[in-house]
């Protein structure tokens, strides 16, 4: 068993093991205890998992309510939210009951978002089954909904009380899903360096993904750790995403999150390389590096249909943005960048 701490304004264990689901429930009663479990999860993915995690929450003397929603990022809404707690509400669910995350990302950050508004805070434990999710949507502790304007607009950072990961899952993937997990993973590589990238293709080759998994949260471990609350270093994750969201936001979300990073990745290097703020080099290597990923690196849409949505972005902050330029594959920079200078630089990218 590969246990992992994060240490945080709370500490929690992330435990990645193979074929782990089934013992979820001995997991759960030993480490967080509570009476009722209430299990949040999407419709592909209760189809697939929802019975051997509710079986072993029983066996162990759980109560379940189970809520299967529509997959995809339509259902991290507003609407969900409040169904979700009025659902808590009605079963008379206490702050040591335990709500469970049994998905990828938008399942993870909805029912985060739950958890962590419910009662002031309820348990909360993630079971990622996304690569996305595993490597890190489900670390973190960063819970949000979407309203209709902008994606992530209304959440928390909360950690969860514990993240179970069972690679095993990941075999069902589709080869889209398994994509936006490795835009993640190379946004890691760029910021780190080739080793996670190395990982990823091993991982590609034996079909196993625990090792790049454990790999991966140890580097988003080592940037959360200094900086859960997204005050600096945090932001490094962001690489990818200033355009990656709004390619999302304004594809009405049919283009996936982790597709969306891929070209912000490539965009967001080609306006750094333009600006002068690194090398045509290093955009050509980072290129390079998603189309051996199969990644599409071309823009899908005009500058002037995301720039609305790039503009809205959460994370400017008293009239500045801060941009992130790789350098080089394994280290990166922060530069500030006035947001009455955000639309040139964009536009660099077109
Ligand atoms: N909180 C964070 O720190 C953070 C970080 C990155 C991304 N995110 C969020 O994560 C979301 C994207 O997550 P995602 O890529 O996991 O998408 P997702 O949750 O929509 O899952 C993708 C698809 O895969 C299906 N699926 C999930 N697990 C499966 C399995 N094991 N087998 C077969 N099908 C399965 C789902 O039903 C869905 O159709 C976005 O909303 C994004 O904003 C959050």
């Amino acid at each position: 068993m590969n246990k992992i701490t994060i240490h945080g304004s709370s500490s929690y264990e992330v435990i990645i093991q193979q074929d782990i689901l089934s013992l979820a429930g001995e997991l759960l009663s030993n480490k967080i205890g509570g009476e009722k479990a209430l299990i949040v999860t999407d419709a592909n993915v209760g189809g697939l998992y929802l019975n051997t995690l509710a079986d072993s929450l029983r066996e162990v003397g759980y109560e379940i309510v189970d809520i299967v929603l529509p997959a995809g990022e339509l259902s991290k809404d507003v609407e969900n939210y409040i169904f979700l707690l009025e659902v808590l509400a009605k079963s008379e669910f206490s702050s040591s009951d335990i709500i469970i995350a049994l998905g990828g990302g938008v399942i993870g950050d909805l029912a985060g978002f739950v958890a962590s508004t419910y009662r002031r805070g309820t348990q909360f434990v993630q079971i990622p089954t996304t690569l996305l999710a595993a490597v890190d949507s489900s670390i973190g502790g960063k819970n949000a909904i979407n309203l209709p304007t902008a994606k992530n607009q209304v959440g928390t950072i909360r950690n969860p009380s514990l993240v179970i990961c069972d690679p095993a899952v990941m075999a069902t993937l589709s080869n889209n899903s398994k994509l936006d997990g490795y835009a993640e993973i190379l946004k890691y590589g760029i910021l780190s360096g080739n080793e996670i990238i190395n990982s990823l293709r091993q991982a590609i080759i034996y079909n196993d993904y625990s090792d790049v998994i454990s790999h991966s949260i140890r580097i988003k471990k080592s940037i959360i750790e200094m900086d859960e609350n997204d005050q600096s270093f945090r932001q490094y994750l962001n690489l990818g995403h200033l355009i990656g969201h709004a390619i999302e936001a304004y594809s009405d979300y049919h283009i996936s999150h982790g597709i969306a990073v891929s070209y912000g990745l490539a965009l967001e290097t080609r306006a750094c390389a333009f600006a002068g703020y690194t090398s045509l080099r290093t955009y050509n290597a980072i290129t390079d590096l998603l189309r051996e990923f199969d990644f599409d690196i071309e823009e899908p849409y005009r500058f002037e249909d995301l720039i609305p949505y790039i503009m809205r972005d959460k994370r400017i902050r008293s009239g500045v943005i801060q941009i992130l330029v790789p350098i080089d594959i394994g280290e990166c920079i922060m530069r500030p960048l006035k947001v009455i200078h955000l639309s040139e630089f964009i536009k660099l990218a077109f």
